[in-house]
């Protein structure tokens, strides 16, 4: 059949109108592979989310290709080899550019850094008293057994960032972290403490550089892991997942008045289908949209035997006073204002 001009007009239009509409969201089903504007997979996994001068910076583990269990470990380690931190920019959210490998690996075999070491978690703040950018990060050994927090400096968003090293905050073991700047510039590492049981929230330097020498000891033999922190309207909230390695498990959260607690912890926030293992996913790092008073939670969806094809799920924060929901959806719509 022969189609009039105006037809293929109408058509041609109703094309690109759909294809406007789809680009304002974020598409979350998990079979689609999330691409950077070169059109590569992007690999920022169990990352972290700053918004610096207009633009958002999503830093993230850049997992290698190979997956592989980690030897002589019981649990089910598995591991790629560690390709430092990435980084990727973005305007508007949803188009992201690779700014690279903004911390390198080292080559020296001695150093936190190699490639066979656990380089994961990483978040950055910029501090307004140094003018410097920060990382913090989980350091670890191939068998999990370091167990550190690493700190990392840079001039710039995009690196590069020169590692400094990795403690045991004020003396005790660190995995899971995240980095957490307030209102009034004083910056906070959230890590996972006490054999994964406690969650220690550790008051920092002003430089950003070195616990202050105060932490608070939250959900005592809890267990709770891969800390998520967002602050709205006065209130501190915490989503984090349970401890079972790269197996999903139920989330839950905590709200608080003051950063360091005391927390009221709150059963799972997901609702929908397999909100009971937290949609496959397990929390990495939350935001508030700039300028609008949307706040998203973004989740690894791990693939454990093939960690760099891990998928990323961002889902909406709503609220009901105090109280939170994060409803699976299988698209996510940034708002505008
Ligand atoms: C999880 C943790 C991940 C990774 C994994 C290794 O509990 O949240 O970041 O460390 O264990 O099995």
């Amino acid at each position: 059949m022969k189609l009039k001009k105006g037809v293929i007009l109408a058509i041609a239009s109703f094309t690109a109108l759909s294809f406007s509409i789809q680009a304002a969201e974020v598409v979350n089903n998990a079979t689609e592979i999330w691409k950077d504007t070169d059109g590569n997979p992007i690999n920022a996994h169990g990352g972290g989310m700053m918004y610096d001068n207009g633009t958002y910076y999503w830093y993230g583990e850049y997992k290698g290709e190979y997956t592989y269990r980690s030897p002589g470990v019981g649990w089910e380690c598995y591991r790629t080899m560690s390709g430092g931190v990435s980084c990727y920019s973005s305007k508007d959210l949803e188009n992201w550019k690779f700014e690279g490998v903004v911390m390198q690996t080292d080559t020296n075999t001695k150093s936190d850094i190699h490639p066979t070491m656990v380089i994961e978690r990483p978040k950055v703040l910029f501090n307004e008293k140094t003018g410097k950018y920060v990382m913090w990060m989980h350091i670890d050994s191939p068998n999990y057994g370091k167990a550190s927090a690493g700190v990392a400096i840079s001039d710039s968003p995009t690196g590069p960032f020169k590692f400094i090293e990795s403690i045991h905050p004020n003396g005790h073991i660190s995995r899971d972290i995240t980095f957490y700047k307030d209102d009034d510039g004083k910056a906070y590492i959230f890590c996972s403490s006490e054999g994964n049981a406690t969650l220690h929230i550790v008051e920092l330097t002003d430089d950003y550089l070195k616990p202050s020498g105060v932490y608070t000891r939250n959900f005592p033999d809890k267990f709770r892991e891969a800390p998520a922190v967002f602050k709205r309207d006065g209130k501190y909230y915490i989503i984090s997942s349970g401890c079972t390695g790269w197996d999903p498990n139920e989330a839950e959260y905590a709200v608080a008045d003051c950063i360091t607690g005391p927390y009221t912890a709150y059963p799972n926030p997901c609702r929908g289908k397999d909100a009971n293992k937290t949609f496959y996913c397990q929390s990495a790092f939350a935001f508030q949209v700039q300028g609008t008073n949307q706040y998203v939670i973004a989740f690894d969806r791990w693939n454990k035997r093939n960690l760099i094809d891990s998928r990323y799920v961002w889902l909406p924060i709503n609220f009901e006073g105090a109280e939170i929901t994060v409803p699976w959806q299988d698209r996510l719509q940034f708002s505008a204002e």
